[in-house]
């Protein structure tokens, strides 16, 4: 899912396929796919890192750091703020020293990637516990805006959620989740599922609407408007609800939902979805 918000990106959509365009870093995909593993995994080197990306990493930092207290949920905030870590204030993350963090916490790791996955790929890591980050950070231009995921999306948005044990479980079974969903034609709707919860998810705590969502949670202008815009629609989270709501990829979102708890999400989604997709491939023929 490229883009939603100024300045929020997300992951591939279901029916994104670079089959076709891997091995040539000039099709237009942006990311250098020439070097990767089979898996679409590349080495992070920092030393690749100008000092602009680092001086420019860090004010997307700031940025965002002073917009989270009061509108992240209390999963994230405990991860950013009280996990040394998770500190993004040094510079551009190694994914090597945050691997031993997370490691102990979830068992999930980072790897690196060059951008965008297909959807199988992207998936089967989900399902093996490791998270795809961007290597690379967004250019100057496009410091409100940028139309794919990178490294501040994925690291800043995604990386400190997966520290909290409840929700490292259901994107592992998410990635399962996903590689059925293709089996089963499924897939466009639990697309709408992730981009409702994972990308730019809210949840109820202390009374209050916060969000956990990465989409949300790495956009100035999105954070503030899921939260505080009297526009949008913000529902109550139910799976074939979210799974009925197409989604804006360049723009802010018409409609949120809304959690009670991780531990709903993780139990809302549990049961085996292949009845649901025959209701749905039902509705829509
Ligand atoms: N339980 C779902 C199924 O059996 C998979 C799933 C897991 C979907 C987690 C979303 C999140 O198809
Ligand atoms: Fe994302």
């Amino acid at each position: 899912m490229q883009n939603s918000g100024m300045d929020s990106a997300a992951t591939p959509p279901a029916t994104f396929d670079i089959s076709g365009k891997t091995g040539d870093p000039n099709t237009g995909l942006r990311g250098n796919y020439a070097a990767m593993a089979a898996d679409f995994t590349v080495q992070q080197l920092m030393s690749d890192y100008t000092d602009a990306e680092q001086a420019r990493w860090l004010r997307l930092v700031e940025r965002q750091l002073a917009l989270i207290p009061g509108r992240a949920c209390d999963e994230f905030l405990n991860a950013v703020l009280g996990n040394p870590a998770l500190d993004m204030r040094h510079g551009i993350p190694n994914f090597a020293d945050v691997n031993v963090a997370l490691k102990a916490a979830t068992n999930w790791q980072l790897v690196a990637v060059p951008g965008l996955l297909p959807d199988d790929v992207f998936f089967t890591h989900l399902a093996n516990r490791r998270f795809p980050v961007t290597v690379w950070l967004r250019e100057e231009r496009e410091f409100d805006y940028i139309v794919e995921p990178d490294i501040f999306h994925d690291f800043f948005g995604h990386v400190p959620m997966l520290f909290t044990p409840i929700y490292a479980d259901h994107l592992e079974a998410y990635g399962h989740g996903a590689l059925k969903a293709k089996r089963l034609g499924g897939l466009d709707w639990l697309a709408r599922l992730y981009w409702y919860t994972i990308e730019f998810g809210l949840i109820r705590e202390h009374g209050k609407i916060l969000a956990y969502g990465a989409g949300v949670l790495s956009s100035p202008k999105e954070l503030i408007y899921a939260l505080e815009s009297d526009i949008p629609a913000r529902l109550p989270f139910d799976v074939m609800t979210s799974m009925r709501t197409a989604f804006l990829i360049d723009d802010v979102q018409t409609t949120y939902f809304v959690l009670d708890s991780l531990q709903q999400l993780r139990d809302d989604t549990a049961p085996d979805f292949t009845p649901y997709y025959e209701i749905l491939r039902a509705e829509n023929s």
